[in-house]
């Protein structure tokens, strides 16, 4: 039988993204950097390379689609749309989180997008805290084998889950259970926020059990209090969120503070409000192998395929135009751009 509170669920976050309430007040960091600008980069801006290998995928520039969605019709409209478009231009794509589909055979169909990008970089996506709920590496297999993913992505969501009417709250003894998915899993295992960001101390200890990929979904853009509790009749709950409307780790200070850590060889998604081609230039060059973005995509498969298609179009030129003007012909030579820091 389907789930449909929980189809539900999904759809209603999808569509409070829409809503300029549930924006995050917090900074996402970017702004507090600038690059050094040259005036003569002596390069052709026609060779200019954003192309970048990610976990043996190559990709036409770096970027992926973050996870947003999955178990209903909607799902599956957005989830097709977005995995054809990452097939297109090259990009990766995650499927949003797949519990639903774990606890129900039947919302399968909604995650299986393989067909339509198949050569795509593809990361399967699940929350953490269901290690406290019962469920272990069989599970992480089997969303890992639903879909074909080159790896699996866990994500920690804890201010959300404390938001969620019936949320799931025991992150209790959480990383020995990571340590052990580490272990047992055949693809790499990534963690990821969903909003909040992820330190360096915690990108430490998590890569020091096994951790492979940190995608840092740190703070500056969508509130989950907000989109949480305004799901809810709860008074104490909605007048509670808006204390966090500003809070998390800044996207950029994640980055910085994890790519500068000594014996960290994590790979590292810069997402979290990453919003223009500027922003992916200063990801890169504080140490992102790659950059990802949920909300802004999702609001445009919302309107249209074009609208999309504009978009990363936008990116592109705004990344190439960065590294033509800090003379860097390819990705690898923005991680010896000067960024200055301002604020
Ligand atoms: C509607 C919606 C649903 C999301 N669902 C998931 C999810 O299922 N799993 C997950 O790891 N992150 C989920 N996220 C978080 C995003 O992947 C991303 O980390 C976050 O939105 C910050 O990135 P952005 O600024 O590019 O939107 C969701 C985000 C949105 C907007």
């Amino acid at each position: 039988m389907i789930d449909h509170a929980a189809v539900h669920k999904k759809d209603e976050h999808v569509t409070l993204i829409c809503d300029e309430c549930v924006r995050s007040m917090a900074s996402s960091g970017f702004a507090n950097y600038q690059f050094e600008h040259n005036a003569l980069p002596e390069m052709d801006f026609s060779e200019i390379d954003i192309s970048v290998n990610f976990l043996g995928r190559k990709m036409h520039m770096p970027l992926m689609i973050s996870p947003i969605t999955g178990g209903g019709d909607k799902s599956e409209k957005i989830n097709k749309g977005l995995a054809e478009l990452a097939n297109d231009f090259s990009l990766g794509f995650s499927v949003g989180s797949q519990r639903i589909a774990i606890e129900n055979a039947s919302c399968e169909k909604s995650f299986k997008i393989r067909n339509y990008a198949p050569n795509v970089l593809l990361f399967a996506n699940l929350g953490a805290v269901q290690l406290n709920y019962g469920w272990s590496i069989d599970e992480c297999r089997r969303a890992v084998d639903m879909i074909d993913a080159d790896a699996l992505i866990l994500h920690l969501n804890p201010l959300q889950e404390v938001f969620q009417p019936g949320g799931n709250i025991d992150f209790s003894n959480l990383l020995k259970k990571i340590e052990k998915i580490c272990s047992l899993l055949d693809v790499p295992l990534g963690i990821k926020e969903v909003g909040y960001g992820i330190s360096a101390s915690l990108a430490k200890k998590l890569c020091n059990v096994g951790v492979q990929i940190i995608d840092i979904a740190g703070a500056g853009s969508i509130s989950w209090s907000a989109i949480e509790s305004s799901r809810s009749n709860d008074i104490v709950l909605r007048h509670s969120s808006a204390a966090f409307l500003n809070w998390g780790n800044p996207t950029a200070e994640c980055i910085r503070s994890i790519s500068e850590s000594e014996k960290l060889d994590a790979k590292i998604i810069a997402s979290g409000s990453v919003r223009t081609g500027v922003d992916m230039a200063k990801a890169l060059a504080l140490g992102a192998n790659i950059c990802g973005n949920a909300s802004d995509f999702l609001r445009r498969i919302l309107k249209s395929r074009a609208e999309c298609e504009n978009f990363v179009e936008s990116l592109t030129l705004e990344l190439k135009a960065a590294m033509f003007c800090t003379g860097c012909k390819d990705i690898q030579a923005l991680k010896f751009a000067k960024l200055v820091k301002i604020a």
